[in-house]
Order: structure tokens, then C-alpha cells, then sequence
């Protein structure tokens, strides 16, 4: 692919953007300073720097950030910080989206990419990804509470019933249970629905894909490609 074509998939600007960036000497492949935008160049295995920073090349990008509490997953942020300051300038050139949303006091996994089939495979209602949350509750939970949750309830305003699987009560006020849809609120609408109510939301995991232990809060990576199969497990 030529070079300033490559530049362009990965975020830097328009065309000329990035033909002005390589002419004036600001790209190096391999290390190796390269000044034509018409240059051929191999995308395989691609590691190139702009300006001395380091990039891989990726056909796609597949992001999995463990989110604070305190950012919404949109771009015009109302009250919150958005998810989407978080990125560097190149990633939201590519138009990264977040794969569904989480509220803004909700930490854990959120899954970004700009791949649109992924999007719409992970977000479609009619594939059902499963999305394992821990829960912790403003009063104690009740192995009551927690058969009705596995029974389903029914949520306003919305059509049919909610069911939660693999619920496990894990301390007085805590437990955690995996949902299949993804409806606006869903958690702390079911949890209300069976007379508790949410204190913290923490999603652990999507499809067969948990968040990495040693990702810190705020901190996000790039997923390896069996990463983003196990998503749609
Ligand atoms: N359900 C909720 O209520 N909130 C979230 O952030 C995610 C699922």
C-alpha cells in the first residue's frame, strides 16, 4: 500500500495531511526515514513511528478499556468526562465506537473498535452476548431476589421479560449474574424490579472474554485477535 495511504487508514489526517507529514520528514519505517507518500510499502508485520512516536500497523482496531466511574460512553459529554478522552488523536481519527454503553458510575470492561461488523455482531439484539456483571446492593441480597432475577422480570416501558443466569451470591450485599440483552440500564433495573437497588455496577465480562486482571482502572489495550473471537463466544 502506498505510504501515505497507510498513514491515512491509521489516523493521521486526510491525504495531504499526510502526505505533508511524510514529505517534511516526520515518518520512519523500521526506523528508516521515509520522505516519499508514493512509496510501496508492506503492511504485514508494520511497525512505523510519526514524529518519533511508535505505531503497529492494524487493518482494525479492537480496544478493551477498564472504565472509572465518572466517564459517559459519548462524545458530547453532559456532566461526565467522555470515554473518548481517553485516546489518542489517530485512534479517534479512526472513529473508534464504544460496543455498547456503560452509565458513567458503572466501571470495567468496554470494548471500542472500528470495525463495524463487530459492532453489529456484539450489539445486535438478536445474538444475545453475554455480559457477566458484579453487583453490589444498597440493601442485603436475598436468594428471593436472586430466583426472581433467574425467573425474569418485567422492566417499563420495555417488551417481554429479563432473565439473569449464573447468579452467585458472593458476600451480604454482593453477587454477580450475567445478562443476555442490553437494554438502557438493564442491571440496576432488574435489581430495582426485584426491591433491591444497585450501589456499584462492575462489568467483569463480554462473551467469553473477562477483563484482564492487570489492567488497571483507566488503563485500556489492544486485543490480540483470539481476544476479540472469545467476545463473541
Ligand atoms: N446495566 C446498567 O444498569 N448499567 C450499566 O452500565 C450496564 C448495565
Amino acid at each position: 500500500m502506498r505510504l501515505e495511504k497507510i498513514l491515512q487508514s491509521q489516523g493521521f489526517g486526510s491525504r495531504r495531511e499526510c502526505n505533508f507529514l511524510i514529505k517534511k520528514g516526520y515518518v520512519k519505517i523500521d526506523g528508516v526515514l521515509c520522505q516519499d507518500p508514493k512509496q510501496e510499502v508492506k503492511t504485514t508485520d508494520l511497525e512505523f513511528s510519526v514524529n518519533d512516536m511508535p505505531y503497529t500497523y492494524r487493518e482494525k482496531v479492537y480496544i478493551a478499556l477498564n472504565k472509572a466511574v465518572g466517564y459517559e460512553c459519548s462524545h458530547q459529554a453532559q456532566y461526565h468526562f467522555s470515554v473518548y478522552e481517553q485516546f489518542p488523536e489517530p485512534l479517534l481519527l479512526r472513529q473508534i465506537q464504544t460496543i455498547g454503553r456503560l452509565d458513567q458510575d458503572t466501571t470495567g470492561l468496554l470494548l471500542l473498535t472500528d470495525d463495524g461488523q463487530l459492532l453489529q455482531a456484539l450489539t445486535h439484539p438478536k445474538k444475545h452476548v453475554a455480559k457477566e456483571y458484579w453487583i453490589t446492593t444498597v440493601d442485603p441480597i436475598t436468594q428471593d431476589q436472586l430466583d426472581r432475577l433467574a425467573q425474569g422480570v418485567e422492566l417499563r416501558n420495555e417488551k417481554g421479560i429479563y432473565t439473569a443466569t449464573d447468579l452467585i451470591k458472593t458476600d451480604t450485599h454482593a453477587f454477580k449474574m450475567t445478562i443476555h440483552q442490553g437494554v438502557y440500564h438493564q442491571v440496576k433495573r432488574m435489581v430495582a424490579a426485584v426491591g433491591n437497588k444497585v450501589a456499584t455496577l462492575h462489568r467483569h465480562r463480554v462473551g467469553g472474554f473477562e477483563l484482564p486482571q492487570d489492567l488497571k482502572e483507566g488503563d485500556w489495550i489492544y486485543l490480540t485477535e483470539d481476544q476479540v473471537a472469545l467476545t463473541k463466544q
